[in-house]
């Protein structure tokens, strides 16, 4: 993919790097309505539309990173916040001032530039780790299970293991290409299975470890805002489920219970039934 002539690199994670081409395909989008003398009320909702489907990217990228491990990724989530930054600042200008056609094409060409930019210096620190973890084989299972994903509650540990196991088999559908029914089926299974899992780890939570709570549940808030606009992209066919299994949710997954239960459940285990 390139825009003005520079090549983003592949980072091997088919979620991100279909990501990134939407991203440079909208951005090349608004570069060309604003060089046809689109107007200034045209453009600031698709400057802002830019900037949503931006931010949702990071998200995304960020979770994919840390579960990768991903060691400086909080540094590349600083990145992100900047861009963001900029990019809601120029927008606000947008919107607020009288701006030529001129500046419309400055804008969106600044937008273009520092997205790129981006991509390729910053995005590329972490494309080894990310292509390494993002390999699933042929004949493997996606998530192979092990103790070290133990938060040490035994009914949500069964719940984290039958959540990968679901994983497992929408990665296993998607390859031997079952019908689509079928896989939306599973995908909405695997759902509900999330919303269930939330809502009894949040029970648990809140009675051993209170001071907790609010944080994570609220974290799980953010989790499932994330599977569902995962759920509906793959409804509408616009993501295909093996890319979203295996590009994004096996990691969220991960992200969940490795960077976020472990933690809120350390020290706890003692105090619920194993
Ligand atoms: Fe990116
Ligand atoms: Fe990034
Ligand atoms: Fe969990
Ligand atoms: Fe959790």
């Amino acid at each position: 993919m390139t825009t003005d002539g520079h090549s983003i690199p592949c980072t091997g994670n088919g979620f991100i790097d279909a990501a990134h081409t939407s991203l440079m395909d909208h951005v090349e989008a608004i570069r060309c309505a604003c060089a046809d003398g689109a107007s200034r009320d045209s453009m600031v909702p698709r400057f802002s539309r830019f900037a949503d489907e931006m931010r949702m990217h990071f998200d995304h990228e960020e979770v994919i990173i840390r579960a990768a491990g991903f060691t400086r990724w909080e540094e590349h989530a600083g990145h992100h916040a900047m861009l963001d930054q900029q990019f809601g600042r120029l927008i606000d200008y947008v919107r607020d001032c009288e701006v030529t056609s001129d500046f419309l094409c400055t804008v969106a060409g600044t937008l273009d530039a520092a997205l790129c930019g981006h991509e390729i210096r910053h995005d590329g620190d972490y494309t080894a780790l990310v292509r390494d973890a993002s390999m699933a084989p042929e004949g493997r299972t996606l998530i192979a299970w092990n103790s070290a994903f133990e938060v040490g509650v035994g009914p949500l540990d069964a719940q984290h293991r039958q959540l990968a196991e679901l994983m497992n088999e929408l990665d296993a559908m998607s390859r031997r290409g079952a019908p689509s029914g079928e896989t939306l089926d599973l995908f909405g299974l695997l759902h509900d299975h999330v919303h269930a899992h939330f809502a009894m780890e949040e029970g648990v939570l809140r009675r051993v470890a209170p001071g907790r709570f609010v944080a994570h549940r609220n974290h799980h808030r953010l989790l499932e805002g994330q599977f569902s606009r995962i759920r509906q992209q793959v409804e509408s066919g616009r993501l295909d489920t093996g890319v979203a299994v295996r590009g994004f949710l096996r990691f969220w997954l991960m992200d969940h219970v490795l960077g976020s239960d472990r933690p809120a459940f350390a020290e706890t285990a003692d105090a619920v039934p194993r």
